[in-house]
């Protein structure tokens, strides 16, 4: 294999980026850095998908043009994959997709043009026109079946859908249909053909028995006067084309299916057949509808599709606002390194299966496995090689006078520890091949163990005061330091931010990831290296603090009115359906953050809106029984000096502060506190563990009320 094609769904542009869409991303980007770190070309593709009802419902509501609407969530989507360190100037994607391209519609019109032609396995025209009429779901963006939703009590009125508990939309109109009924042998066939095409197991199954029920034919269009926002057929624009086939289509298309250009600049030869990743609630589409659409395209079909579980609270539910139990990608960022929180998705969640994603449990891994495992191995060893190797790294070789005095001191023969991490970097590659990411990691962890046992045995500040013991010493030290660079470049595709740190504090430059795991040989870290400086990698998280600022974090995100919410009821949720069986309802389209809490960015006129004033204190006191407060008069060049209260009174004696020069938040909305007013804020830094104030002033003389900006 010389190429490798990694892909993520392409996301609904109709709603805000949230953990789903994180964790599919974080996958895909450790598996295309895992290919590249092999010396395998990889490409790796997500994107956005753009159109449809959904799309242009949210647009309506929002009194934008649909092109505006997607342009406004895209752009959260890249500032999300640039905070996470996923986008291409970060070594994540090379393609963010989107499906309002040019090319792809040239790439998906071509592929209809081809179906037009098509012949079914069973010898009939793969594409046929005709007319549908039945319930249709605009969230799921499908046909709903009498099973898939509730009748409504008052046979007048129209049944709900049971993923959205919406209303659905009766559609009677002309379609062009896809032959689906004609693919079920031939589906199968490829299921049995091909056992790995769809994982895992579990979801192969499922899948095998939907189709083995038989299929129906899928309306593969809708009349453009009811829904307009899409691909216009080739040869007839009274129709455009279904969501979802055209959605699907992204995959070739952006790799350069029927669009020269694009084709050369990346090459569907050289990249096609894909592994696309996909959440268990769009299966179904990727494993039955897309094959089938590729067969009749003449299209090879992808090497495998893998299926990954949902993201659940840490008791078991699925996440969404009403219940408080959703994770915000903004607060993850804030309080979360990038490799924290990758360690922590492929590490907690069994590749494949559900798992539960809580920030407290976030924080029990940060410490115990980053800041007490991974971190702690690292400023150890780095540590006391400058502290006792004169900061080079020594030579691990131990005569054979010395080696009576290891053995001595409890030391091992090297090649136990080198057989060790031989044997766990060739397990940690097979689990990483199958994508089996937790396992793998674990095998890592298990290194981390025995090293950091090594040291604790052999106790090497004990061993810097025996003199006969300064061959052992060293041996020691070294083998932590060599442990430590294989550990450097196992780790890399999961932790790239990590690894290049402590490749970087190791003395050995920033690239782990230019290093094959396969090609690790035990002894190759050069006597004599210099180590840099020693920095902490994790920090220790406190626990209840932390907990407590999410706390109020969130209840602010969950009461900020947001634009993204009201854009939100459209956005599609899993759904424990008939083939992909899970019974697992999952992350809401409620589940993700509001608009302003997204990473922390505002934009300019978010700034704009806050009036800051430089301000002169005239007068300041305590008041009685508020050992914290001050009370100030404060000169803004107003008509009348404000009154503001601040919580500086443990650390600012009042005379100290009169006459000074301040920065004043002057449109806070006036509050009491203790009785007194407060008709403002000032500015002061919060330092330290305890958060003193240290008020903000100026070095120059500035006059009372003059408008920072
Ligand atoms: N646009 C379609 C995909 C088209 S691909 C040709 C779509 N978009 S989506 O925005 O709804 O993205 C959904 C993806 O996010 C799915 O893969 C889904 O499984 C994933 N997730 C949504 N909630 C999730 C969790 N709680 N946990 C893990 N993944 C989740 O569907």
């Amino acid at each position: 294999m010389t190429t490798f094609y990694v892909t993520t769904p392409i996301y609904y542009a109709n709603s805000l980026p949230h953990l789903g869409h994180l964790y599919t991303m974080i996958v895909a980007d450790t598996i295309a850095r895992s290919k590249r770190q092999r010396g395998i070309e990889t490409f790796f593709l997500t994107g956005t998908d753009e159109h449809g009802i959904n799309i242009e419902r949210a647009a309506e509501r929002n009194q934008r043009t649909p092109k505006e609407q997607a342009d406004y969530v895209v752009s959260y989507f890249t500032k999300m994959t640039s905070a996470f360190g996923l986008d291409s100037a970060h070594g994540g994607y090379d393609i963010f997709m989107r499906t309002t391209e040019p090319f792809h519609y040239q790439g998906v019109s071509e592929l209809w043009r081809r179906l037009t032609k098509a012949k079914t396995p069973k010898g009939r025209d793969a594409l046929y026109k005709g007319h549908y009429e039945g319930w249709f779901c605009a969230p799921c963006a499908e046909y709903k079946t009498e099973d898939e939703y509730a009748k409504a009590a008052n046979p007048a009125d129209p049944p709900t859908c049971l993923i959205h508990e919406t209303k659905l939309d009766r559609i009677s109109e002309e379609s062009y249909f896809f032959r689906l009924s004609d693919y079920d042998e031939a589906l199968l066939d490829l299921y049995e053909s091909q056992p790995e095409f769809v994982r895992p197991e579990a979801r192969r199954n499922e899948v095998k028995s939907f189709v083995a029920g038989g299929l129906q034919d899928l309306s593969v269009s809708r009349l453009r006067s009811s829904v307009s926002w899409g691909v216009p057929v080739p040869d007839d624009p009274n129709h455009t084309m279904y969501v979802w086939f055209e959605a699907l289509s992204n995959y070739i298309t952006a790799i350069g299916f029927g669009y020269e250009q694009q084709a050369c600049a990346i090459g569907l030869e050289k990249f096609w057949p894909p592994l696309p990743l996909v959440g268990k609630d769009i299966l179904r589409f990727h494993a039955v509808f897309w094959p089938a659409f590729l067969m009749a395209g003449g299209v090879e079909q992808p090497r495998g599709i893998f299926a990954h579980g949902m993201w659940l609270d840490p008791t078991g539910r699925k996440m969404s606002k009403t219940l408080g139990n959703t994770i915000e990608l903004d607060v993850l960022h804030r309080y979360f390194s990038i490799d924290a929180i990758r360690y922590f998705c492929l590490r907690e969640m069994v590749f494949g299966q559900d798992g539960r994603f809580g920030y407290e449990n976030l924080i029990e891994r940060t410490n115990s496995d980053l800041a007490s495992g991974l971190g702690n191995l690292s400023s150890r060893t780095l540590t006391m090689i400058h502290r006792y190797c004169e900061g080079r790294v020594p030579s691990g070789a131990i005569s054979d006078s010395g080696r009576l005095a290891a053995k001595r001191a409890g030391v091992e023969d090297e090649a136990a520890i080198s057989d060790f991490i031989s044997h766990a970097r060739d397990e940690f590659t097979r689990y990483f091949n199958e994508f089996a990411f937790s396992r793998a990691l674990e095998e890592a962890w298990a290194v981390i163990a025995r090293v950091d046992k090594m040291i604790s045995d052999a106790k090497p500040w004990d061993l810097a005061k025996d003199e006969k013991q300064s061959e052992t010493l060293r041996a020691v030290l070294y083998r932590a330091a060599e442990s430590l660079r294989w550990l450097c470049v196992l780790l890399y595709p999961a932790m790239p931010n990590a690894s290049k740190d402590i490749y970087l504090q190791l003395g050995l430059g920033d690239k782990p990831g230019a290093t094959n795991p396969a090609q690790l040989t035990w002894g190759e870290l050069r006597e004599g290296t210099r180590p840099g400086e020693v920095k902490p990698l994790f920090p220790r998280i406190d626990k209840a603090k932390t907990m407590e600022e999410i706390k109020n974090q969130k209840s602010e995100v969950r009461y900020q009115k947001s634009e993204a919410a009201e854009t939100r009821p459209s956005e599609r949720v899993q759904v424990g359906d008939a083939q992909t069986g899970s019974g697992q309802h999952t992350t809401e389209a409620e589940a993700v953050p509001g608009v302003e809490g997204i990473l922390n960015y505002i934009d300019i006129t978010d700034f704009a809106r806050i009036e800051l004033r430089v301000g002169e204190v005239r007068t300041a006191e305590r008041i009685p029984k508020a050992d914290k407060l001050l009370l100030m008069t404060v000169d803004i060049g107003e008509d009348k000096p404000r009154q503001i209260l601040a919580g500086i009174a443990q650390y600012y004696e009042p005379e100290s502060i009169v006459g000074r020069k301040i920065v004043v938040v002057a449109n806070l909305k006036p509050r009491k506190l203790r009785g007194y007013e407060s008709q403002g804020m000032l500015l002061a830094a919060s330092v330290g563990e305890e958060g003193k104030p240290v008020i903000a002033t100026f070095a120059e003389d500035v006059p009372n009320g003059a408008r920072l900006k």
